[in-house]
């Protein structure tokens, strides 16, 4: 009996059929662009004024640039009905966790829904989200069944791919990440995985299921998570004894089997949620997470941690607390990238704060709209950072990496004594900031 998907790539590659992307942010919107190259692509996400940007030739989230937006195929659209012209669908969208930390699959349903809407017989649906090994299969079917009333397996057919890109980092690209791939059976596998393969100079993992595939991504941001959470743990502790964190993993790092992690800010959309997850998930099987959990836990108090060593360091030297002028040198989650969702030095805002101290906040990438819109944050700019009794630099982006010691020491009040200096990520070596000039404090 014929399949309902018999021939589809071949179809997509000779451009008779339509790929679709919905949810075109961080993750959806490099791949449209990519396919976009190869074969005709719809480009859908319910934000009008997202399409209204890319549609103007912008690309808020700076991952593929204005250049590659404006010279894309891609046909921009805000109107979900245009998903009827497409026979692959990829989904994109984001997946949060509530206040509890629970998982927020609100997004993932409502796309699933203008999916269901809209799917025509022999469409492929390839879920990208990160997600908990069962949503896919249990969460998005029932609802594209659902609105469409058309059958998973006979009139349409489902993989899940997720995604591994990294933003701001202009080495580990879509193209360059071997990118793992499933299917409900073979032959969703072998058209999700030639598509796919389109796309990825790096080559396609097949894996064995779609829940193989959903386990596989929550659990590499999990490890992640961990190791630095381990880190941070060793960075509590060696301050307590006096040691530089950075010249024991130095040391330590000379090991063949030591593994490279460094103490910081866990935030962001990804490594900071998706363990939660697969701990809510666990949970719904009997099983109380005990590693997950504790490094959640930990990684998630470092922004108060920070911001308690820095009041302590301005009290050891004299320095008026309440009041204080300090500047927190970048906001967003990671170094070079706009995004501020989910961002820890927002902790060390809050936190300071309840020291009486409101700090000047910088930060030359960020998206300042969004910190405005999402936290009230107003940005300063570079030139403003003057007179301060202590700096914190939180994030470590390319602008501030170029700061010698001779640059930061003029953003302090001309009658400091002792500069107190948080250097959150290990930027410096700590002889440029030698006592008793310099107050030096890192994790
Ligand atoms: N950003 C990353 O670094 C990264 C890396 C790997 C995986 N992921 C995962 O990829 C997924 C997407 O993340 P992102 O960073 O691209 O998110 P994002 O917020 O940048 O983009 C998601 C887009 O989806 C749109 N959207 C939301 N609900 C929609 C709906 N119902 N219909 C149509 N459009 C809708 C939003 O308007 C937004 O433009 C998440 O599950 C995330 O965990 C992200």
């Amino acid at each position: 009996m014929a399949s309902c998907i018999d021939g589809l790539y071949e179809r997509l590659v000779n451009k008779e059929d339509n790929l679709a992307l919905v949810g075109l942010g961080y993750v959806g919107m490099p791949i449209a662009v990519a396919f976009a190259k190869k074969i005709n692509v719809i480009g859908f996400d319910f934000n009008e004024k997202k399409i209204g940007l890319y549609q103007n030739g912008i690309d808020p989230t700076n991952e593929v640039g204005d250049e590659a937006v404006r010279e894309s195929s891609v046909k921009f659209t805000a109107d979900p009905a245009a998903l009827k012209d497409a026979r692959f669908i990829i989904v994109a969208v984001p997946t949060p966790v509530n206040d509890d930390h629970t998982p927020d699959l609100s997004p993932v349903e409502g796309a699933a829904k203008f999916v269901g809407e809209n799917i025509q017989k022999g469409t492929v649906v390839v879920f990208e989200s990160t997600v908990y090994p069962g949503v896919t299969e249990e969460t998005c079917i029932p609802i594209i069944e659902k609105y469409s009333g058309l059958k998973c397996g006979t009139d349409w057919k489902i993989g899940y791919s997720p995604e591994r890109i990294n933003p701001g980092d202009k080495v580990h690209r879509l193209n360059t990440i071997k990118k793992i791939v499933s299917g409900m059976d073979e032959e969703t596998l072998d058209v999700v995985a030639k598509t796919y393969e389109l796309v990825v100079d790096a080559g396609v993992h097949r894996a064995s299921s779609i829940q193989v595939a959903e386990a596989a991504k929550v659990i590499e941001n999990s490890q992640r998570d961990i190791n630095i959470a381990f880190m941070n743990e060793l960075s509590i502790i060696f301050h307590k004894m006096n040691i530089d964190t950075k010249e024991v993993l130095e040391a330590a790092g000379t090991k063949w089997n030591f593994l490279n992690f460094r103490p910081g800010l866990v935030g962001g959309h990804c490594i900071g949620i998706d363990p939660y997850y697969l701990t809510y998930r666990a949970e719904q099987f009997g099983y109380h997470s005990q590693i997950i959990l504790s490094g959640r836990r930990i990684n998630d108090d470092m922004g108060k941690y920070c911001a308690e060593s820095l009041v302590k360091l301005m009290i050891r030297n004299d320095i008026q607390v309440n009041h204080a002028r300090v500047a927190i040198l970048g906001f967003t989650f990671k170094e070079n990238c706009p995004d501020t969702r989910n961002t820890k030095v927002m902790d060390i805002v809050k936190e300071l704060r309840e020291y009486g101290i409101e700090p000047m906040v910088v930060d030359p990438q960020g998206d300042a709209a969004e910190a405005k819109r999402l936290y009230g944050i107003n940005f300063c700019d570079m030139d403003k950072v003057k007179d301060m009794d202590a700096v914190l630099m939180a994030v470590k982006h390319s602008e501030f990496e170029s700061f010698t010691p001779k640059d930061i020491s003029k953003f302090y009040r001309a009658d400091r004594k002792t500069k107190v200096f948080a250097d959150i990520k290990g930027v410096y070596n700590r002889e440029d900031f030698p006592a008793p000039a310099w107050d030096y404090w890192r994790l």
